[in-house]
């Protein structure tokens, strides 16, 4: 499918608060005839469809050259709409949806029949967000369906947090952008598999695991896939988000994620340099004085001390370093603790290697 042009609706100061931004209710019946709109959430940009039609759902993945074995998450308005597309709500689900809809949480719950196979690429179950932006509610609102919505990247490229990624990467291959300034979190939601007899993370993200247990209990909430190598006490047995499997997130140029402290860094940059390469060093705020002048780029992640910036920052960051004629780009690494989580996911996730 390509478009002569992508429409861009620039809603930038919307409050939230009426219907009658004529970008929305144009973008929102696009939807509900079948097109592939890009739309502003509090995480990253979602390329949404109407989730309830096959072929509106195909243009997705068509798209973002999407695996058709990856599942999408379905985007809601209203906690009633979760009962419509789940064929039971868990205990569990009900709980976390009390506490953190709307947010950037998602549910893994038995899907319902009805809930089309595309959507789910064939599981049993089904991804629901009810996301806490207002232009993204405004707009299932006007499209009065369930917005079937992967973040709004080509697959493999980092996620967009702003509607500029978006064009860069979908321009003429999607109907229309609601352009809604930056978005929030800046990573995508926390991933939880709602349907075994404990919660299992699928994929870290805005919300995080000690938020979880806050809720739960501590050992109510298990950490499935990329960190279970490292835990000996985790099942095997724990399931699995069919996106994780896949390289992810990633710049072109490739990035090597360095476990050391400045001097590691500082001998890795020479060494490359050496061998002719120009190398873009991705730091804290802290480490710029010490790494800009030997680094051909620099660019600082915001410091150390505010890790929800850095997360906000991620992805327009791994971007910008592609932006420079770099040709190696290294990175230093995080704590796992709370947003750390989800930071190093997604940095392990894109990364080329990881040298502990
Ligand atoms: O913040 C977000 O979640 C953004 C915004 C747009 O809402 N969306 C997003 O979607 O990140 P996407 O498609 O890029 O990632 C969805 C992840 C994938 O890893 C996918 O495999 C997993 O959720 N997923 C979807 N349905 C699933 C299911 N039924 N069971 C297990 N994992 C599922
Ligand atoms: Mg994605």
């Amino acid at each position: 499918m390509s478009y002569k042009q992508t429409t861009v609706w620039d809603v930038d100061n919307f409050e939230g608060k009426s219907f009658s931004e004529p970008g929305i209710k144009e973008a929102g019946l696009w939807i509900k005839r079948g097109e592939v709109i890009a739309f502003p959430t509090e995480t990253v940009y979602g390329l949404g469809a109407d989730a309830t039609n096959d072929a509106a759902v195909e243009k997705i993945f068509e798209a973002k050259g999407r695996p058709g074995d990856n599942p999408l998450i379905v985007h809601i308005d209203d906690q009633k709409q979760l009962t419509e597309l789940a064929s039971s709500v868990p205990h569990l689900a009900r709980q976390l949806a009390d506490c953190f809809w709307p947010g950037p949480l998602t549910l893994i719950v038995p899907k319902k029949e009805a809930v089309s196979e595309k959507v789910t690429a064939g599981l049993s179950t089904v991804a629901v967000r009810m996301p806490d932006h207002p232009i993204a509610r405004a707009l299932i609102k006007e499209a009065e369906v369930p917005v079937a919505a992967p973040s709004a990247n080509r697959s493999g490229r980092p996620s967009p947090t702003k509607a500029e990624h978006v064009k860069h990467d979908l321009n003429g291959r999607i109907a229309g952008i609601v352009d809604g300034g930056p978005s929030g979190y800046g990573l995508e939601s926390t991933v939880v598999d709602c349907t075994g007899e404990k919660a299992w993370i699928l994929r870290p993200g805005g919300i995080t695991k000690e938020q979880l247990e806050d809720v739960l209990g501590k050992n109510q909430v298990g950490i499935s896939g990329w960190e279970e190598e490292n835990q000996a006490n985790i099942t095997t047995e724990s399931p699995k988000a069919p996106g994780m499997k896949y390289r992810h997130y990633a710049p072109e140029a490739p990035l090597i994620l360095l476990n050391g402290n400045k001097k590691v860094i500082l001998n890795r940059i020479k060494q490359e340099q050496n061998k002719g390469n120009k190398v873009a060093v991705l730091a804290v705020e802290e480490h710029k004085r010490d790494l800009e002048h030997a680094a051909d780029t620099f660019v600082s992640l915001g410091s150390i001390n505010n890790l929800e910036y850095i997360a906000a920052q991620l992805y327009d960051n791994l971007r910008q370093a592609d932006r420079t004629e770099a040709d190696i780009i290294l990175c230093e690494t995080f704590s796992t603790k709370g947003v750390g989580l989800a930071i190093m996911n997604r940095l392990e996730k894109a990364a080329d290697a990881y040298e502990k």
